[in-house]
């Protein structure tokens, strides 16, 4: 029996609906990307009030040919979240853009600002190896990375000092918001005396570590490329290495944002 005649077609039309959605959400990353690049959270957050996309195209320099088009994407980033509208005046029609909370995470100045890392994220060197993921099940070895820029990630990264840096930031940025938690959670790390955080990055996240518990020693593994001129301080060391070959040893060891890039087998290694 055909699907049509199985099926009604509102629930196929639902099942179209619902890929369509995918198939278009890359234009909801594309967005939120273009919104960071041209810093229209922090034009919202300083203008004070709702702003009108009038004003929002002026502050932009956008010609008035291509206001339509700033009205579809600021459309897009209200459906998904971003900004909402509220009126002007109370007693007015005219509606503005305001900031969401997850905007005001956006704004560059903000010492939780995760605008680095959806630059960072939605670099193509990231995103267009994605176009290769399906080649990787039809007899080609390689990671989608691998094939489209010819060598695996780290390698890209010891060849790449602004990419392998911007991941770096990005990744700071993600621990200075998680280091938010020793505020609400003090008792986290109360009873440990030392703690290593393997693959630890530039140390932003064991530096909050050794502000919030100053009887600890905190060491950050990383690799040399990453860790090296690192400044030290009396509780905060980086040690240059392999997590495959040793960890330095301390009572706690933290491992964030790292198991993710490795097979199973080598999650158990580490
Ligand atoms: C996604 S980042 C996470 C950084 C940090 N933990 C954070 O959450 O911000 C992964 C880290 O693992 C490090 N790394 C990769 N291979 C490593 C290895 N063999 N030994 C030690 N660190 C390694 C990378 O240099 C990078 O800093």
């Amino acid at each position: 029996m055909e699907l049509d005649q199985e099926l009604g077609a509102d629930e196929l039309f639902q099942a179209q609906c619902h890929i369509y959605k995918h198939m278009y959400h890359y234009l909801e990353s594309m967005s939120l990307k273009c919104a960071v690049q041209l810093g229209i959270p922090d034009i919202i957050h300083k203008h004070k009030q709702p702003i009108t996309l009038r004003e929002l195209a002026s502050d932009l320099q956008v010609p008035p040919t291509k206001a339509n088009c700033l009205q579809r994407v600021m459309r897009i980033l209200v459906h998904s979240g971003f900004f909402a509208t509220n009126k002007i005046h109370e007693n007015q029609e005219e509606e503005g853009y305001v900031l969401t909370t997850s905007s005001s995470l956006l704004l560059k100045d903000s010492p939780t600002s995760l605008s680095t890392n959806v630059l960072a994220m939605l670099d193509p060197a990231l995103v267009t190896p994605c176009f290769s993921l399906a080649d990787c099940f039809q007899g080609n070895e390689l990671t989608p990375f691998e094939t489209y820029h010819g060598m695996n990630f780290w390698e890209y990264g010891k060849k790449n000092h602004e990419f392998i840096n911007s991941l770096n930031e990005a990744m700071a940025c993600d621990s200075q918001l998680v280091s938010l938690i020793f505020k609400d959670h003090k008792e986290i790390f109360e009873e440990v005396a030392s703690l290593v955080d393997v693959g630890g990055g530039t140390g932003t996240l064991a530096r909050a570590i050794a502000d919030a518990y100053p009887h600890m020693k905190c060491t950050v593994l990383d690799l040399p490329q990453v860790v090296a001129d690192m400044p030290e301080t009396k509780s905060l060391k980086f040690v240059a290495g392999d997590m495959f070959q040793s960890i330095p040893s301390a009572e706690a060891v933290l491992i964030k944002s790292v198991l993710h890039n490795w097979s199973d087998e080598d999650c158990i290694k580490i």
